[in-house]
C-alpha cells in the first residue's frame, strides 16, 4: 500500500472565522522554497501526471475540492482533498496527478525545490525504470 501522509494544521478558532498557519521545518517535513497555486482549472480538466526526481511537495486544497492520484510504482491512491487545514505530504519519485476540480477551487502547492524543468519524468515507463 502506498503511504499517504496527511498532515493537518494547527487550527485557531474563533468567533470571527478560523485561522490556519504552517512554519517552515515545523508542519511542512521539508525546507520550503516555493510556493505556486492552482486556480481557475476549467471542468474536467488534470494537472500534474508527472513524477520529480528530487522536489516533493505539500499540497493543500484552500478552497473548493479536488483529487490527488498517487502512484509509487506499485500501487495507485487517489485522495480528496477539501479541507483547509488539511495538507498532503508527496515524496520525491511518487507520479502525481490533480483532477476533479470543483468550480473555484485553489490549491496551494509548497515545494521543497526552486523550479528545475529538469526534474520532471513525463513518461510513466521511465517512472517506472526509476523506482524499480
Ligand atoms: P507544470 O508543473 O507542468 O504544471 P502541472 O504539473 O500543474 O500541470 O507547470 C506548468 C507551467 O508552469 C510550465 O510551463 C512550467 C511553469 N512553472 C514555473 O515556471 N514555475 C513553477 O514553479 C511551476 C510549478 C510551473
Amino acid at each position: 500500500m502506498l503511504d499517504i501522509k496527511l498532515i493537518d494544521f494547527p487550527k485557531i478558532l474563533d468567533q470571527r472565522g478560523n485561522l490556519s498557519f504552517l512554519e517552515n521545518n515545523s508542519q511542512v517535513p521539508f525546507d520550503i522554497k516555493r510556493v505556486y497555486w492552482i486556480y481557475d482549472v476549467p471542468g474536467g480538466e488534470k494537472r500534474g501526471g508527472h513524477v520529480y526526481k528530487q522536489n516533493q511537495e505539500l499540497i493543500v486544497a484552500l478552497s473548493g475540492s479536488f483529487d490527488v492520484i498517487l502512484h509509487d510504482g506499485k500501487s495507485k491512491n487517489r485522495i480528496s482533498l477539501n479541507r483547509s487545514y488539511t495538507g498532503l505530504y508527496v515524496p520525491n519519485k511518487i507520479w502525481r496527478q490533480m483532477d476533479n476540480f470543483s468550480t473555484n477551487s485553489l490549491a496551494l502547492v509548497l515545494a521543497s525545490t526552486y523550479y528545475d524543468k529538469e526534474d520532471y519524468i513525463y513518461d510513466f515507463d521511465q517512472f517506472l525504470e526509476l523506482v524499480q
